[in-house]
């Protein structure tokens, strides 16, 4: 595994590969990830993962400054994963001047849920998704399906820019007790990290009661983010909404899209301070 700084190093390197699968991540990994680069192995002639912190992502309040960076651990794990590459520039690297230029993700789907709690943050995300890809020129991208908008609006990137990329997605990794696997689960205290299942549990409720055959969804959405607010959670969202758009179904749709697999239960909730996100497909 060959770690490279520099833009014009991996340009180099990769002059030698045809079709290289590229798992962007920002450290601080976990098996969630490294499933990723097992996934990615087979697809590509090289594997490359990117490590970089994203300040355009972050909101002046969030975790930039505090987010774990794990080298040492993230190279040693990414190494026996089979990862061929490490790109890990500098901000300096990837941003030499203030990223004047950005993309602009359409607000039906980019200001919704995570956009909507986290203004701006899609635009940094696609924006530097969009500058790896210009470095990696990658055939194959994997992104997890945990972060599930994430892995839409990029997929909608990619088909708008018409970018010679096939994407695609993860399945989500659980601890045993159901907890999903993300690298923001180590702010949590003990108790924290015991209470912290409810959250994919209230995913679970909302999704039986769906193929029961409730379709009054507002109530439910209520109901499921009361029960996490009395058990001492902030939630942002708890939401049923169609695969296809992330939109809300209508009442008349509901049965019938639950029947096809095509409705997605989405949530976000703080637990002390530490935000978490969890989706379910029905
Ligand atoms: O999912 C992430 O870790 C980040 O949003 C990504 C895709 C690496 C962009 O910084």
């Amino acid at each position: 595994m060959i770690i490279l700084r520099t833009i014009a190093e991996l340009r180099t390197h990769l002059a030698n590969f045809t079709h290289p699968a590229f798992v962007p991540t920002m450290g601080n990994l976990h098996d969630g990830h490294l499933a990723l680069v097992r996934q990615a192995k087979p697809l590509g002639d090289v594997v490359v993962v990117s490590i970089f912190v994203n300040r355009l992502q972050f909101l002046p309040h969030e975790d930039f400054d505090t987010y774990p960076r794990t080298w040492e651990a993230d190279c040693e794990a990414l190494e026996a994963a089979g990862c061929d590459v490490v790109f890990a520039p500098s901000e300096k690297e990837l941003y030499p001047e203030p990223q004047g230029f950005t993309i602009q993700p359409p607000s039906e789907i980019a200001n919704i849920l995570e956009g909507h709690f986290r203004p701006g943050f899609f635009v940094g995300v696609c924006t530097v998704v969009m500058k790896l890809f210009a470095c990696v020129q990658p055939r194959f991208a994997l992104f997890g399906l945990k972060d599930y908008q994430q892995l839409q609006v990029i997929r909608r990137m990619v088909l708008q820019f018409a970018l010679p990329i096939e994407v695609i997605g993860g399945q989500t990794l659980r601890a045993p007790d159901g907890l999903a696997l993300s690298s923001r689960n180590n702010y949590l205290s003990p108790a924290q990290r015991r209470e912290a299942v409810q959250l994919s549990q209230a995913l679970q409720f909302m999704a039986k009661a769906v193929q029961s055959g409730a379709t009054d969804l507002p109530a439910l959405e209520q109901q499921a983010m009361d029960a996490l607010t009395q058990r001492g959670w902030q939630p942002d969202y708890l939401t049923v909404r169609c695969r296809s758009n992330l939109q809300s179904p209508a009442v008349d749709q509901v049965s019938r899209l639950a029947k096809q697999a095509g409705l997605v239960i989405l949530g976000a909730a703080k637990l002390g301070s530490t935000r978490l996100i969890d989706n379910l497909e029905i």
